[in-house]
């Protein structure tokens, strides 16, 4: 996975806007992202109102810029209408003009009604969608507590590759009794479908889940570390002879096929974010702020309406805050960090001495341009390499 060494990425990052949709018809039991089933539908035309509010509040706060991707997250931003999705672009595209190249990715589940709203949503301004396959296997799917089957899902991934440019799809691997003859055979499946970018996800038990209570009560088990890390090297295999390497610990991509959006992230851009939860990090005369917001779709709606916005937290942060956040974040990319960019925003370089015993101990390595990145080595321990390398 790490001897191709990539193109240096741009100077500047960009901005982009996130928009969280907190709905789902169903919650699956191993999800933990801010995602609510309520009996009646929620009110879409309240709901655009106070998206509106909350972006023009965001503008008035940072003032002008170029969006150069916007994304569509969940829940199931597929559940939105398409003129849903269209009303909340104007928002956006009136506040922060939309760049001609700009990426719009929209979330979806892969079911046939949602299918069904592909061509109003490309008709709104989307050009990308992210469906969450998961797998393509009925019984992992029912295991998964999913509502569509393989069929289903590969066929509203069909229906999305007629409307969209571009199409991504997400697969979670190392289930429970998966092995990793099985998951290379399942991925080359994935593959033949013919998209250029794919998210494979290692199943992670997430606290407060149904899954982390059945995972506690040994009625769940998940590979061991072993098989884990073989499921881990068929995926970094499997991909790559295909032409689809990682760019990102777990998204893969065909060069030039890498999201826009998630690059903006990894690569520590500023974004604003947008709805129930959601978090942004703003650029202001006070420095970088890192903001988020009630994450309670009822409270976050009452919040907007009554004060323009749904923020609760709003931190300017300091230079070694960034500084670690910049590291976390980009040294999950195989492009990796300038060390320069973390000098600037650290207001010192790394410690010489710790860099040449990590490089020693085989957990990052130099790549021309100044830039450093973990190997297959370092990145099953970001955490403690960041702390490491930024000590
Ligand atoms: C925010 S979810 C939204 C996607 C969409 N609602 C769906 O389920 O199809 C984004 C992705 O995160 C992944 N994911 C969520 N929980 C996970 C977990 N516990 N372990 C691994 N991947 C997970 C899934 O692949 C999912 O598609
Ligand atoms: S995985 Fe997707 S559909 Fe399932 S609960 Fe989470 S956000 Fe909703």
């Amino acid at each position: 996975m790490t001897e191709r060494a990539p193109a240096p990425p741009p100077a500047d990052p960009g901005f982009g806007v996130y928009v969280h949709w907190p709905f789902c018809k169903a919650k699956c039991p191993y999800c933990d992202f801010n995602s609510h089933v309520r009996h009646a539908p929620p009110d879409q035309a309240r709901f655009v109102a106070a998206f509106r509010a909350e972006i023009a509040h965001t503008r008035e706060r940072i003032g002008q810029r170029r969006t150069h991707s916007v994304f569509f997250g969940g829940g199931t931003p597929s559940l939105m209408e398409p003129a849903t999705v269209g009303a909340i672009l104007d928002a956006i595209n009136e506040a922060w003009p939309l760049d001609a190249r700009a990426e719009v990715t929209l979330e979806a589940n892969p079911t046939s009604v949602e299918a069904g709203r592909f061509r109003g949503y490309r008709a709104a301004g989307v050009n990308r969608v992210s469906l969450g396959v998961q797998a393509l296997d009925d019984a992992a799917l029912k295991a998964l507590g999913r509502m569509h089957s393989a069929e289903e899902a590969l066929g509203a991934v069909a229906v999305a590759r007629a409307a969209f440019e571009r199409v991504s799809f997400d697969l979670i691997y190392a289930r429970p009794d998966q092995r990793p003859a099985d998951w290379a055979a399942e991925l080359r499946r994935a593959i033949d479908e013919g998209c250029e970018h794919l998210s494979l996800y290692q199943l992670t038990i997430e606290e407060g889940t149904p899954f982390a209570a059945l995972h506690r009560a040994g009625r769940l088990i998940v590979p061991e570390d072993e098989v884990a890390r073989a499921l881990w090297d068929v995926t970094q295999e499997t991909t790559r002879a295909a032409g689809l390497p990682a760019y990102e610990i777990s998204n893969h991509a065909r060069p030039g096929a890498e999201s826009q959006h998630n690059l903006l992230y990894w690569r520590y851009g500023e974004y604003a974010g947008i709805g129930p939860g959601a978090h942004g990090r703003l650029d202001t005369p006070e420095g970088r702020v890192a903001t988020s917001t009630e994450r309670g779709p009822e409270e976050w709606v009452a919040k907007v309406e009554a004060q323009g916005h749904g923020v609760i937290a709003d931190e300017t942060l300091t230079r070694a805050e960034q500084a670690d956040e910049y590291l976390l974040m980009g040294l999950r990319l195989m492009e990796g960090i300038d060390r320069a960019r973390f000098a600037r925003l650290a207001g010192r370089g790394f410690d010489p001495a710790r860099v040449a015993a990590l490089l020693e101990d085989g957990m990052i390595e130099e790549l021309p341009g100044n830039r450093l990145r973990a190997t297959a080595l370092g990145l099953p321990v970001l955490d403690a390499l960041v702390a490491d390398l930024a000590a």
